[in-house]
Parts: C-alpha cells; sequence; structure tokens
C-alpha cells in the first residue's frame, strides 16, 4: 500500500487564518485608550497610505474600504481623464474588475490565460489591442506575476496604459521590483484572505498625480476639497465662484472611505509582510514539488510568486478524478474553491451571459481552470509535514483514479 492511499483522518485544512494576530488587535485598543481618539478616516490612514507607497516602490496610495473600490475608483478615473473605449481584460479573475470596467462604461474584451501564470497571456493581450483599447487591466492570479517585458515594451510603444490587479498578490515580484509598481495604476485587496487583511480594506497605488489627485475625489463623494494639491483646489474655486468651497462636487462619485481602525491594523501588520510572504512562498514551493507532475500541472510560473493559496489543476481533463479529489478533500477537512480566483470562467456566470451569450466558450485555457482547477489555503503556520501529507493523499487520490479509470 502506497503512503498516498492511507487515510489522511482530519487533515483540519481551513481555507485561511485571520492574518490579523492579537498584536494588531492590541495595537487598536492602545488607539482607542487615548482620549477621544479620531476614529474617521485621518493620520493613520495617511500614515499607512505612505508607508505603502513605499513597500510597494510608488509615489502615491489612497487606502479605501474594499478591492473592489479601488477597481471601481481606478475605472472611473480613466474614463474621466481619457475617456471611454475597450479595456482588454482577462476571463479568469475576480467579478469586480469585469463590472468595474462596466460600470464605467468600457466594452470588455476578453483575452485567454498562460496556463503557467494564470493570468492573460501577452500574446492573446497584443492580439486584442485596437484603436479604441484604452487600457489593458491584467490580474495577477493567486500570486503569479503575468507580466513580461515584451508585454510592458509593447503597450509602452503604442501608449496604451496597464493597470495592475495585485489584489491577491502583494510582494510578487518581476524583474526585481515588487507588483503595482509597473502599471499606470494598481489595486491591493485587504479582505480576509488576502496577505495583509485591514478587516477589509483596498487600495489604489500610482506614480500618475492626475490618477492620484482624482482617486482622491472620487473614493469622498468627488469633493475637491479632498485633493491634496493646494494650486488645484484654488483653480476649483476660481471656476466656480458660486459656490461654497467646502461643498465644490467635481465629479458624480461615491463614499468608499475607510477608518483609522483598519489603518492601524495595516500598518501594524505591514512590518511583518515580508516575513510572511517568504513562508508562504516556501509552503508553496514544497507543495508544488511533491505533487505528481504527470497529474497535476506543476510547472507554474513560480519565480517571484507570492502566494496565499496553493494552485490544484489537473494536467488532462478529467471528470471523474476532479470529482474524487473534491470529494476526499471535504472527507478530509480540506476547504478549497473549485474553478481559482472568482470560481473559474467569468464569461459562464449570468451577469455576462446576458450580456455575451456563448463567448465563453472561446477561452479554453480558462474552462480547463473552471472545470478542473481549485486552490487550497496556504498561510504562514502550515507545517511541512502537513503539506506532505495533503501531498501523499493527492498524489494517492491520482492513482486510485488512474486504476479505476483503467
Ligand atoms: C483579483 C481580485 N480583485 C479584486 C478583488 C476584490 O477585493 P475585495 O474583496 O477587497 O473587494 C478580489 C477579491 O478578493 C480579487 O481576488
Amino acid at each position: 500500500m502506497t503512503r498516498g492511499s492511507q487515510p489522511q483522518a482530519g487533515l483540519n485544512w481551513p481555507l485561511m487564518e485571520n492574518n490579523i494576530l492579537r498584536q494588531d488587535l492590541d495595537a487598536v485598543i492602545d488607539y482607542l485608550r487615548q482620549d477621544d481618539p479620531i476614529l474617521t478616516h485621518a493620520s493613520n490612514v495617511r500614515a499607512f497610505e505612505s508607508e505603502w507607497s513605499r513597500w510597494v516602490g510608488v509615489k502615491y496610495s489612497v487606502f479605501m474600504n474594499s478591492g473592489s473600490s479601488a477597481n471601481l475608483l481606478t475605472l472611473a478615473a480613466i474614463t474621466e481623464l481619457q475617456g471611454g473605449g475597450e479595456v482588454i481584460v482577462p476571463p479568469l479573475t475576480w467579478v469586480s474588475d469585469i463590472a468595474s470596467v462596466l460600470h464605467c462604461g468600457f466594452t470588455p474584451v476578453f483575452a485567454d490565460i498562460d496556463r503557467r501564470t494564470l493570468g492573460m497571456d501577452t500574446d492573446e493581450i497584443l492580439r486584442k489591442l485596437t484603436s479604441t483599447t484604452r487600457a489593458v487591466f491584467l490580474t495577477h492570479i493567486l500570486g503569479y506575476n503575468a507580466l513580461s517585458q515584451r508585454l510592458l515594451d509593447e503597450l509602452a510603444a503604442r501608449r496604451v496604459p496597464l493597470i495592475e490587479d495585485v489584489c491577491e498578490s502583494h510582494g510578487a515580484i518581476f524583474a526585481g521590483r515588487r507588483l503595482g509598481s509597473f502599471g499606470l495604476v494598481s489595486n491591493f485587496s485587504f479582505y480576509y484572505a488576502h496577505h495583509l487583511s485591514t478587516i477589509e480594506g483596498g487600495m489604489v497605488c500610482t506614480n500618475d498625480e492626475d490618477i492620484y489627485e482624482t482617486v482622491r475625489m472620487l473614493r469622498s463623494h468627488g469633493m475637491v476639497r479632498e485633493l491634496s494639491s493646494q494650486a488645484r483646489k484654488e483653480e476649483y474655486w476660481r471656476a466656480h465662484p458660486d459656490l461654497n468651497p467646502d461643498f465644490i462636487f467635481a465629479y458624480p462619485a461615491w463614499n468608499v472611505r475607510s477608518t483609522e481602525i483598519n489603518a492601524v491594523i495595516g500598518r501594524s501588520q505591514l512590518p511583518r509582510l515580508d516575513e510572511t510572504v517568504q513562508r508562504r512562498t516556501r509552503n508553496l514551493l514544497l507543495f508544488l514539488e511533491h505533487l505528481d507532475p504527470a497529474v497535476y500541472q506543476t510547472d507554474f510560473a513560480t519565480e517571484g510568486s507570492s502566494n496565499y493559496a496553493f494552485t490544484l489543476i489537473l494536467r488532462q481533463p478529467d471528470e471523474a478524478l476532479f470529482r474524487t479529489i473534491m470529494a476526499s478533500l471535504r472527507e478530509h477537512g480540506v476547504e478549497f474553491r473549485r474553478g481559482t480566483s472568482g470560481g473559474g470562467n467569468q464569461l459562464r456566470q449570468p451577469y455576462l451571459r446576458r450580456l455575451l451569450g456563448d463567448e465563453y466558450k472561446n477561452y479554453p485555457r480558462t474552462d480547463h481552470v473552471h472545470f478542473y482547477g481549485c486552490y487550497i489555503g496556504n498561510y504562514p503556520t502550515l507545517k511541512r509535514d502537513k503539506i506532505l501529507r495533503l501531498c501523499d493523499l493527492l498524489n494517492g487520490l491520482a492513482r486510485g483514479g488512474a486504476r479505476h479509470a483503467a
């Protein structure tokens, strides 16, 4: 009997562990002990923004209530500053990446993924560029870098802005720089499952002053008083002498601000983020090294990756084996999410079927992940032995599945 065919009772493997530790809660309690602490957006939010900018390697960051809000405000800023058109997006991503494109009046144009990065394939993106492409909105899936030098060079040559969604990939690196520092704009999420959590939270990062100032206003009702530049504020005051300077609404916008409490939690975690990224990376490499490469995809683009999840994808389509795997993971208390990010092929979702009908059929690599892929949690406290037990379980199932199929 192989080790893998022995029962792996009670692996007890939740999708994620809380990143917010006792020390982060204590930081909040210390903050609240002050007399009359400010709770709404104030100096801790500003400090978190500048610390995050330094960490990512950008000039400006704007903290808000979620990664989805970061997606929305980014696309809203692009519409306001550059007008409408097409935006190239992946079918494998989170719903808000596509919802933001639709809500801001852009036409989404889809490009299939590269199976090694799970992000959009460079050739596919280049094939879909037209004279009306307003931006390429790329998602770095589950910690894998989706950039290539060729893509960056081509987009720069054609002056097509790049937007990076780094919500699932904090700390991943390409060409010696952190992801999120390449695009005109980049987005991060600090939701529970991600590398750093502020309960709920998101960040828009950029080196572009116009984008930065516009996103600051969009975060707060479109109000001019949110501008950081005094000169820009005064321009509005001069142009609108009939308005109270406290209430000039430059854009029809939203309130997606966060609070001091969320910023205190984020600031408390940031100093240990690099170390937790390294631990998660070691875990992923161990997992991929011990999976059976004849059955599972193990050749992901791991260089510079930063994963909070183990990607488990069958090499070949095999309905029966994938059903066996899912049943066994459930039986052994291993939580997973089928289809990986956002549940797989977004084009199969009702909101896009209504708009685009059968378009979902044209993305075979995304569909493969949709049907034969899932992710399992990867967090810093996972022990080597437990990861090896999971690999044994999965490899054993594959051998059993192969026998069964034969
Ligand atoms: C790629 C991606 N973009 C955006 C989001 C949205 O972030 P949030 O959950 O903070 O709204 C997520 C969600 O987790 C995501 O995975």
